[in-house]
């Protein structure tokens, strides 16, 4: 049974983790049974913060593509495509603007934090992109009257303001939108190597797109419990990342591991290698997917191509709606 229609987007901003696959893309993968689903990789937003350098845009692109189809979302099933392919976003994007208040973009409180955070790292977005970052994301929304939208918790305001602008534009005019709402996932944030939550920017992430070589080596330098110096102390499994680690890979073995773990009757060495051929195996279709479609990249591009062009149908549909209610 099909529940509605989901719209959600992510930046192609480098490297994707194992924290945005299990906090984001995994919940994707199983939605888009139920749902129908529009899936969009959003180079525009991409620019909002990093405009000044789009050398790796493409490259970013194509690899984020690369991580949508090995995780398992299903081109033929859901429409996943570029934004910047489908220029009726653009179009949305202006025209909402026009009704949309500047005090309202001001006051989203991810729009202060964010200027401040990356005013620190020396990048100027004091821009009028910047500012509009949740009205191009309405845009994205709302072009197909998608009603729920799974995102992480952080995007909340940014869906409230959707949902504001939903409703002044159907007051203003006529009722063409819906009004969105967020889809939360229920996965808790995982942490990095180093312990603390895993982000590009603290260098602690472990690459989704990891080769089993790869995945050992970060495994083997993930933090345990600092309490235990030697091997012959007990430990805590509780504080440990490894463990938190093994609740999700090796769901069936976590109370025997947790037991050897306060024992002392297995080491962290064995118990990290125990781990990583655990991670090894449950991503091992992922990384067999991601080597064939490699090799074959006129094959992504059709991919994306196909769906830019059903996307387009939707939107163009919108939009002539919008165009009439304006009276453009
Ligand atoms: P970001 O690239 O940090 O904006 O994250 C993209 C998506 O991945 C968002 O939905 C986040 O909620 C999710 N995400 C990012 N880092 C983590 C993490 N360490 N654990 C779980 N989910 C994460
Ligand atoms: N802002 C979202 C993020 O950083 C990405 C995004 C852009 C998005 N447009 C969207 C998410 C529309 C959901 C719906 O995660």
């Amino acid at each position: 049974m099909i529940k509605g229609r989901i719209f959600s987007g992510m930046q192609p901003s480098g490297k994707f983790h194992l924290g945005n696959y299990l906090g984001a893309l995994d919940n994707w993968v199983k939605l888009q049974q139920n749902y129908e689903c529009f899936f969009s990789i959003v180079d525009w937003h991409a620019l909002t913060s990093s405009y000044e350098n789009t050398e790796n845009l493409q490259q970013n692109i194509f690899d984020m593509a690369l991580d949508w189809l090995s995780a398992g979302l299903d081109p033929e099933k859901n429409v996943i495509f570029v934004q910047s392919h489908v220029k009726e976003h653009a179009e949305l994007h202006l025209l909402l603007s026009m009704m949309t208040p500047l005090s309202w973009l001001e006051r989203v409180p991810t729009y202060k934090d964010k200027l401040q955070q990356l005013g620190i790292q020396g990048k100027d977005i004091n821009t009028y992109g910047f500012m509009g970052y949740p009205e191009l994301m309405t845009a994205d929304i709302v072009l197909y009257k998608a009603d729920t939208v799974p995102v992480g918790e952080d995007q909340l305001p940014h869906l409230e303001l959707s949902r504001e602008i939903v409703r002044r534009f159907n007051h203003l005019y006529r009722p063409i939108f819906p009004e969105p709402k967020p889809y939360l996932s229920k996965a808790s944030l995982l942490p990095g190597i180093d312990g603390r939550k895993m982000s590009k920017s603290y260098g602690n992430e472990i690459p989704f797109a990891a080769s089993p070589d790869e995945l050992r080596d970060r495994v083997r330098q993930m933090v345990t419990d600092p309490q235990r110096v030697k091997k012959t102390d007990p430990g805590n499994p509780n504080v440990c990342t490894v463990y938190t680690f093994h609740k999700i890979f090796s769901q069936d073995q976590v109370g025997e591991i947790a037991k050897c773990c306060r024992e002392a009757t297995i080491g962290c060495v064995a118990c990290k290698k125990r781990l990583a051929e655990q991670m090894v195996s449950a991503l091992a279709d992922i990384h067999t997917r991601r080597r064939s479609l490699e090799a074959n990249p006129g094959k992504v591009k059709e991919i994306l191509t196909f769906g830019a062009e059903r996307a387009r149908v939707v939107a163009a549909a919108t939009m002539e709606e919008v165009r009439q209610a304006m009276n453009l």
